[in-house]
């Protein structure tokens, strides 16, 4: 914990209250010896007590695929707000998350590389104009491993969505 919870102090004590310090965790490490969700338990409220105002429990789907599973049981250890992230680009998904209490806030990783535009489109009930991600990650990760430029094979606009506006 000692690392993270050294920086975030530092962080607090530069920074007094003129910020909001959000944390990204995973709640599990999937190599042998790592952490387990027990560990994390124990973490979170440390690093509450240290000074972070929300915490992003990436990914926060549970190991049999239920979703926000991870997130809801960070939620259950901590009294700030808590994000839930991976495959939440499913609209009532996500509504169903918040609606269970299981985090407060949703976040979206690749379906924003797929389409910029979700939250908007969401917002004004327009999901049929949604450019999907279909969870590939061929052109997104598979960009970041080849050291090449970020893309979505379903968009070829994605990441030059400055041209458009220009
Ligand atoms: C190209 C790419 C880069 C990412 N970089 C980071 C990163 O630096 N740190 C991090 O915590 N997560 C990173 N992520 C993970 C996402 O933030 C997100 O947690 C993950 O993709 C699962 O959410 P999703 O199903 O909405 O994509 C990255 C994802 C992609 C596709
Ligand atoms: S390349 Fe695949 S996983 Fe990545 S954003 Fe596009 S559809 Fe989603």
């Amino acid at each position: 914990m000692r690392l993270g919870l050294e920086i975030v102090r530092a962080i607090r004590a530069a920074a007094g209250d003129r910020l909001l310090l959000l944390y990204r965790h995973t709640p599990q490490e999937d190599a042998p010896g790592g952490y387990s969700l027990a560990d994390t338990l124990q973490f979170m409220p440390e690093l509450v007590h240290a000074g972070v105002d929300v915490l992003d429990i990436s990914p926060s789907i549970g190991p049999h695929g239920e979703h926000a599973a991870l997130a809801a049981a960070v939620k259950q250890a901590v009294s700030v707000p808590v994000i839930a992230v991976n495959g939440m680009r499913e609209v009532a998904r996500a509504e169903a998350a918040l609606r269970e209490g299981k985090c407060d806030l949703v976040a979206l990783g690749r379906q924003l590389i797929a389409d910029a535009h979700w939250p908007t489109k969401v917002r004004d009930g327009r999901l049929g104009e949604i450019i999907a991600c279909t969870e590939c990650s061929e052109a997104c990760f598979g960009g970041l491993r080849r050291g090449v430029p970020i893309g979505c094979v379903n968009n070829p606009a994605s990441g030059k969505e400055y041209l458009a506006q220009a």
